[in-house]
């Protein structure tokens, strides 16, 4: 077993009966999917709320009963992956192009779970690309502000056409190689006209489920 399902099919023992639980994106969160389906398919009831596309289809491969985030008054649980995580638990997403659902679905939740590799614990932020979710209109002169201010903005691409999202936006990786003060950062990005969001997660992950070679830990953030 590789260790994105280890710390993937861990994160579902969490998971209980009756459960609403938010789905998340990317390749370590498909093994919770999976472990998911697998026990829906032996019976457990629950529903879940997708962060992506991806996940939907995957979802509705393993038949596992879906419901939109408007019809359900809170999730109980989402486990999703993340990118980085520091010490203080906060983390950067978005990596898989998912982070604006992915935010919204974890503001609606009671409890979020990452499951990562143990390579992605940081001392601190900013090594891995800043994903910023950005409206289309206009988006080259954003580019250029970003450049402006040091970002190192980078348009993502997929192939030769400007990558979207689902929610038809597009996204700039910010290569910031450090981020000394995220909650600055935040407050500065949310501010610029343009930008819907971006993948610094702040104060949001209750626990963190590590896989390392040797052991799987858990920490508790909140
Ligand atoms: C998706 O948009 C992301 O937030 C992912 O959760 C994150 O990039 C981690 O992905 P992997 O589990 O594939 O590394």
């Amino acid at each position: 077993m590789n260790l994105k399902q280890i710390a993937g099919e861990r994160a579902v023992e969490f998971v209980e009966e009756g459960m609403v639980v938010g789905l998340g994106t990317g390749s370590t969160a498909y093994y919770a999917i999976k472990k998911l389906g697998e026990l829906v398919r032996l019976g457990l009831k629950i529903s879940g709320v997708c962060t992506s596309e991806q996940t939907r289809k995957q979802a509705l491969e393993w038949e596992i009963p879906l419901v939109d985030l408007g019809d359900v008054e809170c999730i109980d649980l989402t486990i999703d992956g993340a990118d980085e995580v520091d010490p203080h638990g906060h983390g950067i997403k978005g990596g898989g192009g998912a982070l604006l659902f992915e935010k919204i679905v974890a503001l609606n939740s009671r409890q979020n779970i990452w499951v990562i590799e143990k390579r992605k614990l940081v001392q601190q932020l900013g090594a891995f690309p800043l994903p910023v979710e950005i409206m289309s209109f206009g988006h080259q002169n954003l580019v250029k502000r970003m450049a402006g201010k040091n970002w190192n903005p980078a348009l993502r691409m997929n192939g030769s056409d400007v990558y979207m999202t689902d929610g038809q936006h597009y996204i700039v990786d910010l290569g910031l190689r450090s981020i000394t003060d995220p909650v600055k950062l935040d407050l500065e990005l949310k501010q610029i006209p343009g930008v819907l969001d971006h993948g610094l997660f702040l104060n949001t992950v209750n626990k963190v489920i590590v896989a390392g070679t040797d052991k799987v830990e858990i920490i508790t953030f909140r």
